[in-house]
């Protein structure tokens, strides 16, 4: 590339790092491929037809939906959701305090935009979402991470951790948490840990970045209240998604939080985008308002419940006897599997020679040197059928690596 690029790159541009993942997904593309490794949802079961239905509204009001929109989104969609999602939120909030975003990717450089100088602290679950610790590192975040177990973030450890980061100096400037089936550990925080992670937070004075995209997806059990609606003080912000509820190609999102940073955000969002797409968040509004949203979740449960029952059936035939273990997520698009002894880049590198795909653990956790024996396997793209072939293949790399089995 020609120096003159190079030499007037900002500090941050020189430092950035591609996404493991993305770099990844562009390597394995072949059709003979099964892959686990990319969080797609089941393009199968796009509601192509219902969403299509709404596409009138363009010549209804065409006008207004190819114009500029404001930044604060489109009201009939923000209205929408205020009451859509009243139950998880405990209220139904006010359209102040809820920002329409481009992905709930977007929130959480916005946020990141609001809250971060160079060199301050975010703690985080490990392992956690690797594009999150990709915004908040090029914003100069630092991490602290918490370990998780099956009921996500281990909460109790946290007075310790910011106790000791503060006597250091550190600046720990809010708490990143995906509380539904993370990514990529699957595991969902219990009621009691999210209580508890209000307590800390207002103890300490450190916010919380509630992620939700994977919430609405349950499969089994009963949906919990989000952390947001224990928060008495306003501490906490909620960012939700319809890339998992109706299509990531809308790249429609959105976050809600008390009104002075959702204001905040906004601002940063005026100069980032100006708005997301009118004629998008239009479209989405006009599918949800027809009931399709509430009608179309079912199918979306159904069918990813199906795979994950696939799943978990093929890793108890095929790598149980290896001494694999995982935790069964209640939702959501993952299992994160530990692998005793064995190196999951390499391991990564034999199945990809068999044509299967995951991504292996390490670049989820922020802790150096975590995650080398885990991997993530998403289950909602592939057949059932593919799921087995792909398990069994990924067994078969483990066995050729010579690893011991583990009883
Ligand atoms: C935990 C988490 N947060 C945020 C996102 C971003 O989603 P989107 O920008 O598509 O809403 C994802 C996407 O996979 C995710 O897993």
């Amino acid at each position: 590339m020609s120096g003159i690029w190079q030499e007037n790159f900002s500090s941050i541009a020189k430092n950035n790092r591609p996404s493991p993942i993305r770099e990844m997904l562009a390597l394995i593309k072949k059709p003979e491929m099964i892959s686990f490794a990319g969080g797609m949802p089941a393009p199968e079961i796009f509601p192509v037809d219902k969403f299509y239905e709404g596409a009138h509204i363009l010549k209804d009001d065409g006008q207004n939906l190819l114009q500029y929109g404001t930044t604060e989104g489109y009201p009939p969609l923000k209205e929408f959701l205020a009451s859509w999602t009243a139950p998880r939120m405990g209220r139904k909030v006010s359209g102040q305090e809820m920002l329409i975003t481009t992905g709930s990717q977007q929130a959480l450089d916005l946020f990141a935009w609001s809250l971060l100088d160079e060199g301050d602290y975010v703690i985080t679950e490990d392992p956690t979402y690797l594009a999150a610790l990709t915004v908040f590192f090029n914003h100069g975040g630092k991490f602290l991470s918490v370990p998780m177990d099956r009921d996500g973030m281990q909460v109790e450890l946290l007075p310790d951790i910011i106790r000791k980061a503060r006597s250091e100096g550190k600046k720990v400037k809010f708490i990143y948490t995906i509380v539904n089936f993370q990514n990529p550990a699957g595991s969902t925080m219990s009621l009691e840990r999210r209580k508890r992670l209000v307590e800390i937070s207002k103890e300490f004075g450190i916010p919380i970045f509630e992620d939700d995209p994977y919430g609405y997806v349950r499969f089994d059990g009963e949906h919990l209240p989000s952390i947001f609606s224990f928060h008495d003080e306003g501490g906490v912000v909620y960012a939700g998604s319809f890339s998992k509820i109706l299509s990531p190609g809308t790249r429609v999102g959105w976050i809600t939080g008390p009104k002075e940073i959702i204001r905040n955000l906004t601002v940063f969002k005026q100069a980032t985008d100006l708005c997301s797409s009118t004629i998008t968040q239009a479209l989405v509004a006009e599918y949800c308002m027809k009931g399709h949203l509430e009608a179309h979740l079912p199918v979306i449960i159904d069918n990813y419940r199906i795979k994950r029952d696939a799943m978990e059936k093929s890793f108890e035939k095929h790598l149980a006897p290896l001494g694999v273990t995982w935790v069964k997520p209640d939702g959501g698009f993952f299992y994160w599997l530990n692998f005793p002894g064995v190196d999951t880049n390499k391991l990564f590198e034999r199945s990809v020679e068999k044509n299967v795909a995951f991504v292996p653990g390490g670049p989820f956790c922020p802790s150096q040197g975590t995650g080398i024996h885990n991997a993530r396997l998403c289950y909602t793209f592939p057949s059932p059928e593919t799921i087995e072939e792909g398990v069994r293949r990924l067994a078969e790399a483990v066995n050729e690596l010579g690893i011991p089995a583990v009883h």
